[in-house]
């Protein structure tokens, strides 16, 4: 199949094969600080130096995120190909959406989405989209009632999996997406994904642009015991 070259994307059925004509930019992501602040995050949760770090970064580059990321070809093509695999939803969560990369993609899949970052700074520059609500949240701290998240949705987001397995429904889902792969400063290979949220959670996987999703399923019932930190 030739990859293909509209800026509209793929036919849905062919998401997973074709590439997008351009190369993923070298963005020195094993080296990248990010990469090296989230490594530090998953081996101590409450790194403040790495948060720090992380928080510092897209506060700097919120000013041009938008029209970086709007030239990157077949962006959120993995999340539109995890959305396809996942189960319908009343609403979802996003975390680390930044200035909305992925949101349009979850808006014409779910009704209602609350989109949400840490910096408005990268809120600002987001497009009015009809039911998303943007607001400001950190991972660390997020906002909802243990259990109660039906969806969840990241695209290239800070993986911190405490409050992830505190926020997210029974049987609930979180659909976290890398746009360029083990090539993104924030990935968490899907193995790893895994094992940090729980090995009883189901999983799938699968490639899209130049990028990656995974899938990942909580048990239909969570014990209290469960919550780990
Ligand atoms: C790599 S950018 C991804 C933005 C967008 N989803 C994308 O794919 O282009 C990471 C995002 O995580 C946000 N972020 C960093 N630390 C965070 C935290 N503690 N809580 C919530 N968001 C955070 C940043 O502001 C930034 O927008």
């Amino acid at each position: 199949m030739p990859p293909s070259t509209s800026s509209a994307g793929p036919a849905p059925g062919d998401i997973d094969t074709v590439l997008p004509a351009d190369q993923a930019p070298d963005l020195d992501a094993a080296a990248h600080s990010s990469r090296l602040a989230q490594q530090r995050i998953l081996a101590s949760p409450k790194d403040a130096d790495a948060w720090r770090t992380l928080a510092a970064t897209y506060a700097e580059q919120a000013p041009t995120w938008r029209e970086w990321s709007s030239a990157q070809h077949g962006y959120d093509w993995p999340v539109r190909a995890g959305l396809a695999r996942a189960r319908p939803a009343p609403w979802a969560l996003e975390l680390c959406c930044g200035t909305g990369e992925a949101t349009a993609a979850l808006a014409a899949a779910v009704p209602v989405v609350v989109a949400t970052d840490l910096h408005a700074g990268m809120l600002a520059h987001c497009d009015d989209l009809p039911g998303v609500r943007w607001r400001t949240a950190d991972v660390r701290a997020l906002p909802y009632a243990d259990h109660t998240v039906p969806l969840i949705v990241a695209l290239n987001g800070v993986f911190h999996p405490p409050e992830v397995q505190r926020v997210i429904a029974p049987g609930g889902q979180v659909l976290w997406c890398t746009a360029f792969g083990p090539g993104t400063p924030l990935y968490v290979a899907p193995r790893q994904l895994h094992q940090r949220l729980g090995t009883d959670w189901g999983i799938a996987c699968g490639r899209a642009g130049h990028g990656q999703w995974t899938l990942l399923t909580a048990p239909a019932s969570r014990p209290s015991s469960r919550r780990s930190h």
